[in-house]
């Protein structure tokens, strides 16, 4: 399996922080936000990694991350151009994928779960999809909302629902077959004019392939200037109680 970190888009919603640099290169306590989904591959098992980043600072991530030798890593690059989505993304990795699954990570999730397990089952699964969620304190309207069914299956999921069907968030953490380049050219862009990971997702919920893990804490850092702070805060606490370990 391979593995591929998107850290592209503008961030104008950390505006001015993202002004001069891309909000994955901002740090997060002791180190830049990129770092996270990158120690996230390795725990995993994975050993190639491409990072999608959009045009204006792709050369910081390079002088900052250079061959991924730092992280037993080997790094590839990639442009996405505009900012069209985490769909369209994911599409700009299938010459790099070379017919293999794929775990895709958002460059902005903070999370210590180890991927490992999940990664070596699905490695096993001639097909599907996997999404890893995490319990809200409170149904969410501003993620998607997966409704979980027996045995980790998937009944559905939901973008930004009006009506949550369940507290379950889905992470920036998702597994897929080599299918998920064709399911991509289907795509029609959404409301907000992108190629929407929930829109793929349901390729998978539809065929009743696409299974769910429930992971223990979780923070998208790049949305917000308070999510970006609770993220800072979380991993620095974790750090000085010796519950988080750098590599
Ligand atoms: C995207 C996905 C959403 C998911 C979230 C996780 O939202 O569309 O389903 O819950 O990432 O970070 P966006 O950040 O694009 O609004």
């Amino acid at each position: 399996m391979k593995g591929v970190i998107l850290a592209g888009g503008l961030a104008t919603r950390l505006r001015p922080l993202t002004q001069v640099t891309n909000k994955h290169l901002l740090p997060i306590y002791n180190k830049p936000m990129i770092y996270y989904p990158l120690e996230a591959m390795q725990r995993a098992g994975i050993k190639e990694v491409l990072i999608i980043t959009g045009p204006d600072h792709a050369g910081a991530f390079l002088n900052l991350l250079k061959s991924g030798d730092q992280f037993g890593l080997r790094l590839s690059y990639e442009i996405q151009q505009e900012a069209g989505g985490i769909s369209q993304g994911i599409a700009l990795s299938e010459s790099f994928a070379d017919e293999q699954k794929i775990l895709v990570i958002l460059g902005d999730n903070i999370f210590t779960y180890n991927l490992k397990n999940s990664v070596e089952k699905f490695e096993k699964k001639a097909k599907g999809a996997m999404v890893f969620a995490i319990k809200m304190p409170t149904e969410s309207k501003q993620y998607g909302v997966v409704d979980l069914g027996e045995n980790n299956k998937v009944l559905s999921i939901e973008e930004k629902p009006e009506n949550p069907k369940s507290n379950l968030a889905q992470t920036g953490i998702y597994m897929y077959d080599n299918r998920v380049f064709e399911f991509i050219r289907k795509l029609k862009p959404s409301k907000r004019g992108e190629l929407e990971v929930t829109d793929l997702n349901n390729f998978y919920v539809k065929e009743g392939a696409m299974e769910c893990k429930i992971i223990d804490w979780w923070v998208d850092a790049g949305t917000s200037y308070d999510e970006l702070l609770r993220a800072n805060n979380f991993v620095a606490e974790k750090i000085k109680a010796g519950e988080l370990q750098s590599l």
